[in-house]
């Protein structure tokens, strides 16, 4: 438990499954006041989260869910951008149209560029605030057949969180990226699944291809709660000396030290 949580007000995007909701239980573990957003409801929120509907590839979206979190509670204290996907159709650069690029970006990216910039002027206000985005080990270790978009997008994203860092540190703000490895969740189910079906190979025999094919030293996927764990730590004032930083919760497979 962290205590210095308690009585915050945090968003967290893409927070109705996977690591998303894991961080938002995590959180509310902690005493937060969480308010998550996806383009559809959970059927299982038994917390009973304040919940926004918002596509976040739309660029209006950002906007609305600022207003909707600042007019209900007057401030916002924690902002997680965790809604992500990989959205590559796979088989390499030749594969890849102008489209598939921006959908990549727009979600990876842009969504993250929009949320900041619509809640950041109250951070500053307020003095203090902690922005955590969610990246991925694939944006220093990109899979060229599978994942060359969004890799592209989240590296994009590892530099903006840096530089954003560097510019809000002084005015009470921290930044920080967190980047996932492999995580048993439902985008990584469907994600294995499809690999399956392009080469006629079990789940089973593809989910270790690609535990294979990242290296993954402890040898098994995370669950959700290991990132949430980081993104909790980093959340509270445990680390209040962290900013700019883009930790790896990958199991050991980021190949570089
Ligand atoms: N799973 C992994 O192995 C892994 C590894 C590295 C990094 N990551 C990163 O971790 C983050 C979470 O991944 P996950 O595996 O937990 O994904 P997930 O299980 O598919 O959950 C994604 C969440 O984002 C929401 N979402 C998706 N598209 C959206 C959109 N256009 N607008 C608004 N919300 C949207 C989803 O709800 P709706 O579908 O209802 O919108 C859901 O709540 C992503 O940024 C991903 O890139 C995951």
């Amino acid at each position: 438990m962290y205590d210095s949580l308690n009585g915050k007000i945090a968003l967290v995007t893409g927070g109705t499954k996977g690591i998303g909701r894991s961080i938002a239980d995590k959180l509310s573990a902690n005493g937060v006041t969480v308010v998550i957003t996806a383009r559809s409801k959970s059927e299982d929120d038994y917390n009973n989260y304040h919940f926004i509907a918002a596509d976040l590839t739309r660029a209006d979206s950002a906007g609305r869910i600022a207003k909707e979190v600042l007019e209900k509670y007057g401030k916002i204290d924690i902002v997680v951008n965790n809604a992500g996907a990989n959205l590559s159709p796979g088989g390499g650069f030749n594969t890849l149209e102008d489209e598939d690029w921006f959908k990549d970006w727009e979600l990876n990216f842009m969504s993250v560029v929009r949320m900041n910039k619509a809640l950041l002027p109250a951070m500053l206000e307020q003095k203090e605030g902690i922005i955590i985005n969610i990246s991925t080990g694939a944006a220093k270790q990109p899979i060229w057949e599978m994942t060359m978009s969004y890799s592209s997008a989240k590296a994009a994203l590892n530099a903006y969180s840096k530089a954003l860092a560097n510019e809000v540190g002084s005015k009470g703000i921290r930044v920080n990226t967190v980047s996932p490895g492999v995580v048993r969740t439902p985008l990584m189910n469907d994600f294995i699944e499809n690999i399956a079906q392009q080469s006629g190979t079990t789940f089973e025999e593809s989910f270790q291809s690609i535990v294979d094919k990242v290296g993954v030293p402890i040898g098994r996927m995370a669950e959700p709660e290991e990132i949430a764990n980081m993104v909790a730590f980093l959340a509270s004032s445990e680390g209040q000396y962290i900013t700019g930083a883009n930790i790896s919760v990958d199991g050991g497979a980021s190949p570089t030290v």
